[in-house]
């Protein structure tokens, strides 16, 4: 009895000192990786463990986000990646849906010439040609190790899908907000519909997407984009009205766009270029901003907020007439990202009152031609950095399963500019450059973005949901950290202000501005809103004194830090 006691203390030691050496070698100074499920985080960093880099690992969490965030890390979307690697390259995939051969530019709109929000949204008409599968997959094959299989990479998706996933607060009151939307669709009400509410500590198990997840692991691309997978879209489509053909997703592939990239006082910005707006947009901003003193004004004054909305009005104005699908308009990303050409529009802030937006128009330059979204990022300690913005548009796109394959469609062609100066799901408004044609992309706002510091090396990584939002936000966290001092994750919890130029107003976030601030803004002739929704949702990794520091927006979370690091 007394030798049996003995032996249990010398084990409970043992475990004690395995966990202790096990926890210092946790000391955030290996990796991290940043999404909006902690699974999927700890997904990421297995792999790191594993000895793959943070390609293997992003790709490793984009498939098990599949699985265990629905609403956006989806397989039936699509998104971008921008990344820099250790030895110094940048580089950026655009893996953005397509529209099918079959679509055209009235198609959103009524017999009265209206645009019609429900088809926009809600159809199997509103899916673009998903860019997920094979954008993943490309990344992994030019910037992984090679160290880890595909099979492997995709082994603790198929785990989870297949066995289940313990759900969380915040991914059942998701669920159960959609259920009436849900329940207008048989794929999709058999998934994610059960008889009594979802709770905490609910599983789901979801075998159709971990039976599309092991062809894709076998086949590669072929997994998804020809055969039983390929097969399944098309009747979805079919049988639903959808425009999505066989030939669509044949076609269907990524491609490496140059990204943007400008300087921000010392620092370095990279970020996606169209067709996203966001990255030309937040250099812009920047490039603003570069002319004051950020420093001496505190974040979210009337000083602040004033100066930040004029400078956001000029870019958004910008964004709705210049920017589209670089393989179909000539998008004036020289000019748009160019100081010179921030001074000349500088000239049309002023410090003492609001510009009302009907008085902004686009720029021009004399002498040159010219909210479901997710962001996950992981950093790695030999230097490579890599961010995804990846998205099906709303929450859950336009929830309808791909019956048999187990995922959800992207309601993706609503970025579009359905008609001419009316606005889309995010009120956002455009022209031609972004208006509905065959395999064009749509216009995004996803803003993955990486800083560098005077000594190139990669500091941050960051990036958001919330359509339009994205934008504002991102440049409101890299004003905090750059300007302003703070860490990440206080930077991302700090309350923002967002405006677009149309609708001609500031949308607030409830904490952000004081009842003084508020009214001082009135008094200089701006309109505000308090925000309904939060103002983007953000994700993000610094690194800092030689170790990881990891955001994790806490708006949209009721489960906390879903980060990871080791
Ligand atoms: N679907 C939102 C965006 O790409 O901006």
């Amino acid at each position: 009895m007394k030798n049996s006691y003995k032996n249990l203390i010398y084990l409970l030691l043992a475990i004690f000192a395995t966990w202790q050496a096990w926890e210092l070698s946790r000391d955030n100074t290996n990796g991290a990786v940043s999404s909006t499920s902690k699974i999927a985080s700890d997904v990421g960093i297995d792999i790191l463990q594993q000895g793959g880099n943070a390609f293997d690992a992003i790709v490793a969490t984009g498939f098990a986000l599949a699985v265990t965030s629905p609403s956006n890390g989806n397989i039936g979307g699509g998104g971008f990646l921008v990344a820099h690697t250790a030895d110094g390259k940048s580089v950026s995939l655009d893996f953005r849906e397509k529209a099918p051969r079959l679509s055209y530019q009235q198609m959103f709109l009524n017999e009265n010439g209206d645009y019609d929000r429900t088809v926009a949204l809600e159809s199997h008409k509103s899916s673009g040609v998903p860019g997920t599968v094979n954008g993943l997959l490309k990344i992994l094959n030019d910037y992984g190790s090679g160290k880890l299989t595909l099979e492997e990479i995709l082994a603790p998706a198929i785990h989870y899908a297949e066995n289940g996933f313990i759900v969380n607060t915040t991914t059942a009151y998701s669920f159960n907000a959609y259920r009436d939307q849900f329940g207008k669709d048989d794929g999709t009400k058999k998934i994610f519909i059960k008889e009594n509410e979802w709770t905490n500590g609910d599983v789901i198990v979801q075998k159709d997407l971990a039976k599309t997840l092991r062809l894709i692991a076998q086949f590669g691309n072929k997994g998804f984009y020809e055969g039983e997978t390929a097969d399944l879209i098309v009747e979805e489509m079919n049988k639903n009205g959808g425009l999505i053909t066989k030939q669509d997703l044949l076609d269907y592939d990524s491609v490496y766009r140059a990204p943007v990239v400008g300087t921000y006082k010392d620092h370095t910005i990279i970020s996606m270029g169209p067709p996203s707006s966001g990255g030309a947009l937040v250099i812009q901003m920047l490039n603003t901003l570069e002319n004051f003193d950020l420093k001496s004004m505190k974040r979210n004054s009337t000083e602040f907020v004033h100066l930040l909305t004029e400078t956001q009005r000029l870019a958004y104005a910008d964004r709705a007439t210049h920017l589209g699908d670089p393989d179909f308009w000539n998008n004036p990303i020289e000019m748009l990202t160019s100081k010179e050409y921030a001074k000349e529009r500088l000239t049309l802030i002023s410090m003492n009152t609001a510009t009302p937006s009907s008085e902004i128009a686009h720029g021009t330059w004399k002498d040159k031609e010219s909210v479901e979204t997710t962001h996950y990022s992981v950093m790695d300690k030999k230097g490579n950095v890599a961010g995804i913005t990846t998205t099906l548009n709303l929450s859950y796109g336009n929830k309808k399963v791909v019956d048999g394959a187990g995922f959800l469609l992207n309601n993706e062609m609503d970025d579009f500019s359905s008609k001419p100066g009316v606005g889309n799901a995010f009120g956002l408004i455009g022209f031609d450059a972004n208006a509905i044609q065959p395999f064009k992309r749509p216009l995004s706002s996803m803003t993955p973005t990486i800083v560098l510091n005077s000594n190139n090396e990669a500091i941050l990584t960051v990036g958001a949901a919330g359509g339009a939002r994205i934008i504002t936000a991102v440049l409101q966290i890299l004003v905090s950290i750059l300007d302003h001092g703070l860490e990440i994750d206080e930077a991302i919890d700090t309350p923002r202000t967002h405006s677009q130029w149309l609708p001609d107003q500031i949308f607030y976030e409830k904490e952000s501005l004081s009842k003084k601030t508020i009214q001082e803004l009135k008094e200089l002739n701006h309109t505000l809103e308090p925000a309904k929704y939060s103002i983007a949702r953000s994700h993000g990794i610094q690194l800092k004194n030689g170790k990881f520091i990891t955001g994790s927006d806490k708006r949209g979370s009721r489960d906390g830090n879903q980060a990871s690091t080791y």
